[in-house]
């Protein structure tokens, strides 16, 4: 089963398996945005846009995600006064020109989709000089054994997540990112929140 399938049939439950358990970290994590005004921010793998009641005023959002059925939740959830244009396309391959976003934001899909390594090709390519990332996800540290998650991935990683990402080996394919912070949010520090910049 691919990614595309797999969403399609989460659709419908995703916000009441993923939201509440993530609205607090996403918070946190979108509180790192600096000024928006007249900036130009990717939300990447957009999802069911549990985002954007988080996200601050005065930007122009743009949100792509691979799952026709996620991106139609994701578009019911528009406040009248936000500026967010949704569509359909690939983050491994992104259909927007080299340095045309200030801020990408990459929450739950690095971790998600079976490249990871391209797609941070990808997000290093359409960012500014200057430009942010943001990511929220789950991943193991460099040489960490983690046997139980290396053996879920192999369940899960066509049907959800993959949970055997190392950041450190995704990151070391985009040399222009370098690394602004790194915390531990949730479960004993599985889930991590970075902040990368494009130098
Ligand atoms: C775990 S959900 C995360 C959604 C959202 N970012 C969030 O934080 O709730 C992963 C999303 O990535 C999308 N996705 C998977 N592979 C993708 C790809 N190659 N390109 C774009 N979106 C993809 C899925 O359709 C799904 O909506």
């Amino acid at each position: 089963m691919s990614l595309k399938h797999s969403y399609t049939l989460l659709a419908p439950i995703y916000d009441a398996m993923v939201a509440s358990a993530t609205a607090s970290i996403r918070k946190k994590s979108l509180a790192q945005l600096d000024d928006v005004h007249g900036k130009k921010i990717l939300l990447a793998g957009v999802g069911t846009g549990l985002d954007f009641e988080h996200l601050p005023a005065g930007a122009e959002y743009h949100g792509i995600d691979l799952t026709p059925a996620m991106l139609k939740r994701a578009r019911r959830r528009i406040q009248s006064n936000q500026s967010i244009k949704l569509s359909i396309g690939d983050v491994t391959d992104l259909p927007f020109t080299d340095e045309e976003f200030d801020v990408v934001i990459c929450h739950l899909i690095l971790a998600v989709v079976p490249d990871p390594e391209k797609m941070i090709i990808e997000v290093e390519r359409v960012l500014k000089p200057g430009g942010q990332v943001l990511i929220l996800d789950k991943f193991i540290r460099p040489g960490q054994f983690a046997p139980c998650r290396k053996l879920l991935n192999l369940f899960i990683r066509h049907i959800a997540t993959r949970t055997n990402v190392v950041f450190e080996q995704v990151l070391a394919h985009s040399p222009k990112l370098k690394l602004v912070s790194d915390e531990p949010t949730m479960v004993g520090g599985w889930f991590r929140r970075i902040k990368l910049v494009r130098a």
